[in-house]
């Protein structure tokens, strides 16, 4: 058959995303499938299956990321890549993350049931712990692959009940002997859904972000002291929960009072003893920081950091702040970007340049082989709810893209 008349299949990629929304589905229409969780084990075995059935080599490496390798006739040479993660946030969507497994696993299967044979291998990744919302860092597992965070450091982090990564990870089944180390990648594409409004204000169906901005993250912890809200007179009090809640206004009017280009967001915190009878003697809140212009990012956080130092000396509360995290921006090669666009042209689907203000493992890819990724629209621009949601005639123009992406990617020397 001619190559360029090849489509995925709508219907097949439509019930493996239903099937696999199953796995962790949520009351609200969402799904929990928390990194390391048994509904991740689940979703990680379909996901196997799936792979072994069209006869892909299947690797797991230290880290637990998933390689489903459908060779080329040229084993020699470095393949295409294409994935996402199976891990979900708490009480998250049906779309975030999965769509780009899925997506690379259907155009896997188009390609094996047309026998299609390709130059280079291809490989269908799920990366490990992208989310982060269980073990902090996000994307931890393809910034180890990239070298950019240590596996050791990640094996020791803990979630909030104080479980281990590394004891998850056997516990789960998914410590895999491969090193977890980068390996020559001629080209890497990530389908996934925008996100946020952008590509349904605009109307169109494909988008091709020129990067993804940087990520900072910071944790909080204030000690405060704990008293009897009853007889404990207003003045004097030295109330941890006031001092965050005027750090986090701070935080809401950071992009504002730095000119724009950037958000700032409280999203998690921690208060205890957290009963409505006790002055609250212990806060920790964590600060996310984005931007496309690091130094932008870097200068609002001292500004931040002298504000919250300031709050505390007020309040008499002890502030220690950690600077966890941080990515930095990540324009995406341009090539690639560009293709996503002339092959959304060659379809026929209104398409447009945009920037990911959401992270991905597409981060982490990039520092390593050139990157680039296709999103679709979210309904509503709703993303991390149960109400997340995608039309399933752009998932498929979106996999038609990537399928289109990697096949050239895939035949070129
Ligand atoms: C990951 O989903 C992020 O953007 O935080
Ligand atoms: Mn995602
Ligand atoms: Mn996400």
């Amino acid at each position: 058959m001619n190559r360029s008349n090849l489509r995925v299949n709508a219907n097949r990629l439509r019930l493996s995303l239903e099937e696999m929304a199953k796995i962790g589905a949520t009351p609200g229409g969402g799904v929990q499938r928390l990194t390391l969780t048994d509904e991740d084990r689940q979703a990680r075995d379909l996901f196997v299956k799936w792979l072994l059935e069209i006869e892909c080599k299947v690797t797991v490496d230290e880290m637990g990321n998933i390689f489903g390798c459908r060779p080329g006739k040229d084993n020699s040479l470095a393949p295409v890549m294409s994935g996402s993660h199976i891990d979900s946030q708490p009480r998250g969507g049906r779309f975030d993350g999965i769509l780009g497994v899925m997506g690379a696993l259907e155009v896997l299967r188009t390609l094996h049931e047309n026998k299609v044979q390709t130059e280079r291998p291809m490989v269908v990744v799920d990366w490990t712990n992208e989310e982060g919302s269980r073990f902090y860092p996000a994307m931890m597992a393809s910034g180890v692959w990239a070298e950019a965070i240590q596996r050791d450091w990640a094996y020791d982090r803990r979630d909030i009940t104080g479980k281990r990564f590394e004891d998850e990870l056997v516990r789960i089944g998914y410590k895999g002997d491969a090193p977890c180390r980068k390996f020559p990648v001629h080209a890497y594409y990530e389908l996934h859904i925008e996100q946020g409004p952008m590509l349904e204000r605009q109307q169109k169906l494909i988008g091709a972000p020129k990067g993804i901005l940087c990520l900072h993250w910071y944790d909080v912890h204030l000690s405060g002291e704990a008293n009897q809200v009853g007889p404990t007179p207003m003045e004097g009090r030295h109330d941890a929960l006031v001092a965050a809640a005027e750090m986090i206004l701070k935080v809401r009017g950071l992009p504002g009072r730095m000119g724009g280009n950037m958000v700032a967001t409280v999203g998690e915190i921690q208060n205890y003893p957290n009963s409505r009878n006790i002055i609250p003697d212990r806060v920790h809140f964590t600060v996310d920081i984005r931007s496309w212009d690091d130094d932008l990012a870097l200068r609002a956080w001292d500004l931040l950091r002298k504000d919250f130092e300031a709050i505390a000396a007020t309040h008499g509360c002890p502030i220690k702040i950690d600077e966890t995290w941080r990515v930095g921006h990540s324009p995406f090669d341009e090539i690639l970007v560009q293709r996503v666009l002339e092959v959304a042209d060659e379809l026929g689907y209104p398409n447009m340049l945009w920037v990911s203000g959401a992270g991905h493992d597409a981060s982490y890819t990039n520092h390593v082989c050139p990157t680039a990724m296709i999103f679709v629209p979210s309904i509503g621009g709703r993303s991390h709810v149960e109400i997340e949601n995608s039309r399933w005639e752009d998932c498929e123009a979106g996999c038609n893209v990537l399928l289109h992406c990697l096949l050239s990617g895939a035949n070129e020397f």
